[in-house]
């Protein structure tokens, strides 16, 4: 396929996915952002099991907005944690605590029948979760 073919093509995804992102989110909690990732290396729909954005400047600017949009409500502003969600700074950098993130993102959290975080890998691409990653591990802190 042309370079332009291809565009066209990803155009008309992008265009297809938000409408159905407003249909699906009309009536929930989550109002996902989308975020604009074409900068980054493409990862598809499989997760990866590392972090694959590490150092890598462009992500640490789309992870930082994508967590103030997404994840401050209940996180905490700039990934400090106000007390009503784990304060995620403290995360393990390294493969052990991308495993915890990714299952958590995709996984949400759930106590006694009660959504406690929306599994928010349906809402947000694996390219912005990794990007929230990276920004986070950079704010990493010992706890
Ligand atoms: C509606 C509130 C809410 C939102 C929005 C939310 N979370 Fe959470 N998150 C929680 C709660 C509550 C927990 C603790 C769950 C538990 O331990 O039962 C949690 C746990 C986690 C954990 C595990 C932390 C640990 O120390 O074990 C990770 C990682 C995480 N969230 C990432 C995210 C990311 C990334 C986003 C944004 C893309 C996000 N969360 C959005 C409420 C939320």
């Amino acid at each position: 396929m042309t370079a332009k073919a291809n565009f066209l093509r990803t155009s008309a995804t992008l265009i297809l996915g938000s409408l159905l992102a407003t249909q699906a989110f009309a009536h929930g909690d989550v109002t996902p952002q989308k975020m604009d990732v074409s900068a980054l290396p493409k990862l598809g729909e499989e997760w990866v099991e590392e972090n694959p954005y590490v150092g890598n400047e462009d992500a640490l600017k789309i992870g930082e907005s994508a967590y103030a949009q997404n994840c401050a409500r209940c996180h905490g502003l700039d990934a400090v944690s106000g007390g009503i969600a784990p304060d995620l700074r403290y995360l393990e950098p390294g493969i052990e605590g991308d495993e915890w993130f990714v299952y958590r993102v995709r996984n949400g959290a759930v106590r006694n029948g009660v959504p406690y975080m929306p599994k928010m890998a349906d809402y947000l691409s694996q390219e912005t979760l990794w990007s929230i990653r990276a920004w986070l591990v950079s704010k990493h802190v010992e706890q």
